[in-house]
């Protein structure tokens, strides 16, 4: 191994797998297609795309990332079962590179009240799992869940025998966010000392935060040794999250002189990757999240400004070009071209088909006949509105809505079902009730609203409104979102599009049962 191979830090994003399985944040897909061409892009090393036996859904978007990801590593969530194992190697077998993910609880909690299994019976399914994966798919990891709790002799035992039966990667999870950062790291280097075949293995670690750490423990864990990093964008995951992919790599970039390591990671695409995500789940980022929070480069006291104006170093640790923030964020106005437009949405990482760039132009002009200043900000929420939008069944076409203190308030809907055009009125208390209302008049269904969020997609009062709205049914959540000047029409668009994920889940729905 030369010494950058010894230095290079694997990033393995598990976003659209544990990330996933963060209550509220599931995806389609469509959009989980989207989030690994655009991890591939960066430059992540592995995509675990999913956990295939899960459901339908899950088995089919990781065999869809599986057909499409070229450089990247695909990998495929399974529990220690040969019909898990099976399950998985199904998904992936189309893939360029496959990674078959294994997995079973090892700490004595787990395995006394989880798997009610005696430890000797834990090792042989360890030893039965990953050979019969090997069998199937060259590249193996093997994770011993809840491994920061598990007793050391154990862990080494069951980790040399994973190596022996042909994991290449050994992945030790702090499932439930309990380690701090110098235990982890003594955890990583025991292994090192103690697991004789640890050489022929990759040591990967995949951190929860349930106490803030998970990227405290992951970098303490790779200073000892280990070489693989499980991560999310945004630290989306299960219960407080992952660690966040953003914050671990721009601290090994950032602080390169104190860990002298690397990733391949085109840190320039991380903003928008952080948009992608939290536009799909409906997860907004927190102002003062690090790297990707809207304020993690807004320097707003006057002492701040003043230094930042003498030298950009004195209150910045990392440029904001270095994860993609353009500083120079006004951008076209009502008299850009169509050409310009294409290019601007080229170089913000967006490249649409020909009737999508089209509606997306229309929808700039009309904002740009609306708003002063169109930024690229607004570009971003246009576009997406317009890619989510693309093979849609139910289309926004019009809203007017009567509102205000005197009431009643009154919606009047236009929405195009499967190319036809219907409208509609109807009541409600208060402007987005009587909106979605008349939405619910043209697509009668049982879903419940169980969020509406709003928030401004730029400054001044002629902002854009981004709404975002989760429909549940038959215990399944999807987002929508919509963007427009008018939060009112954002609203209508986003619940359109809740709506139109709803109906793919339901694929056996005839058309003609869609209209009252
Ligand atoms: O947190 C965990 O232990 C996991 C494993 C499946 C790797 O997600
Ligand atoms: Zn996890």
């Amino acid at each position: 191994m030369s010494n950058s191979d010894k230095d290079r830090v694997y990033i393995f994003d598990t976003t659209l797998r544990d990330g996933e399985q963060s209550p509220g944040a599931s995806m389609n897909l469509e959009e989980k297609l989207r989030v690994a061409l655009l991890l591939e892009e960066m430059g992540v090393d592995i995509i675990e795309a999913g956990f295939p036996i899960a459901s339908q859904g899950d088995f089919e978007a990781v065999r869809a990332v599986a057909g499409k990801v070229r450089n990247s590593i695909v990998a495929g969530l399974a529990r220690a079962g040969k019909k898990d194992i099976d399950r998985a190697w199904e998904a992936l077998k189309g893939a360029k590179r496959p990674r078959i993910h294994t997995f079973l609880s090892t700490s004595p909690l787990h395995m006394k009240y989880k798997l009610q299994m005696e430890p000797q019976a834990v090792h042989q399914a360890v030893i039965d799992s990953v050979t019969h994966a090997r069998n199937l798919c060259d590249d193996v990891e093997w994770s011993p869940e809840d491994g920061s709790r598990t007793e050391h002799d154990f862990l080494c035992r069951t980790v040399e025998s994973a190596i022996k039966a042909g994991a290449s990667t050994i992945n030790i999870p702090d499932t439930v966010g309990y380690a701090v950062p110098e235990e982890f790291a003594q955890l990583i280097r025991m292994l090192f000392d103690r697991v004789p075949n640890i050489g022929k293995a990759i040591v990967s670690v995949h951190c929860h935060n349930d106490l803030g750490l998970a990227v405290a423990n992951s970098l303490a864990a790779v200073n000892a040794g280990a070489r693989q990093v499980e991560c999310t964008i945004n630290g989306l995951g299960e219960r407080a999250g992952n660690a966040a992919l953003e914050e671990i790599v721009m601290a090994l970039r950032t602080r390169h002189d104190r860990m002298p390591y690397t990733t391949g990671i085109k840190t320039e695409h991380i903003t928008k990757a952080s948009h992608l995500i939290s536009t799909i789940t409906g997860f907004p980022v927190q102002p003062n999240k690090a790297i990707v929070g809207a304020n993690a480069f807004a320097h707003e006291s006057g002492i701040h400004q003043d230094g930042m104006l003498k030298h950009a170093g004195t209150y910045e640790i990392m440029t904001p070009e270095s994860v993609g923030l353009n500083r120079s964020t006004l951008v076209m106005g009502k008299h850009s071209g169509r050409h310009a437009f294409r290019a601007k949405l080229k170089e913000l990482g967006f490249e649409l088909g020909d009737n999508a760039l089209e509606d997306a132009f229309k929808r700039f002009k009309d904002l740009a006949d609306k708003k002063k200043n169109v930024y690229d900000d607004d570009l971003v929420a246009l576009v997406e509105d317009e890619v989510v939008r693309d093979h849609a069944r139910l289309k926004f076409v019009s809203l007017q809505v009567m509102c205000g203190s005197r009431g009643p308030q009154m919606a009047d809907l236009e929405l195009d079902i499967d190319g036809t055009v219907h409208n509609v009125q109807a009541r409600g208390d208060g402007p987005v009730d009587a909106t979605f209302n008349a939405i619910k008049k043209l697509v009668p269904h049982t879903a419940q609203l169980q969020l509406f969020q709003v928030h401004a997609v730029t400054e001044g009062t002629d902002a854009q409104a981004k709404v975002t709205v989760r429909l549940a049914e038959d215990g399944k959540s999807v987002n929508g979102q919509g963007s427009d000047t008018d939060t009112l029409v954002a609203s209508a668009r986003a619940y359109i599009h809740a709506l139109n994920k709803l109906l793919t889940k339901r694929e056996k729905t005839a058309p003609a049962a869609l209209t009252a």
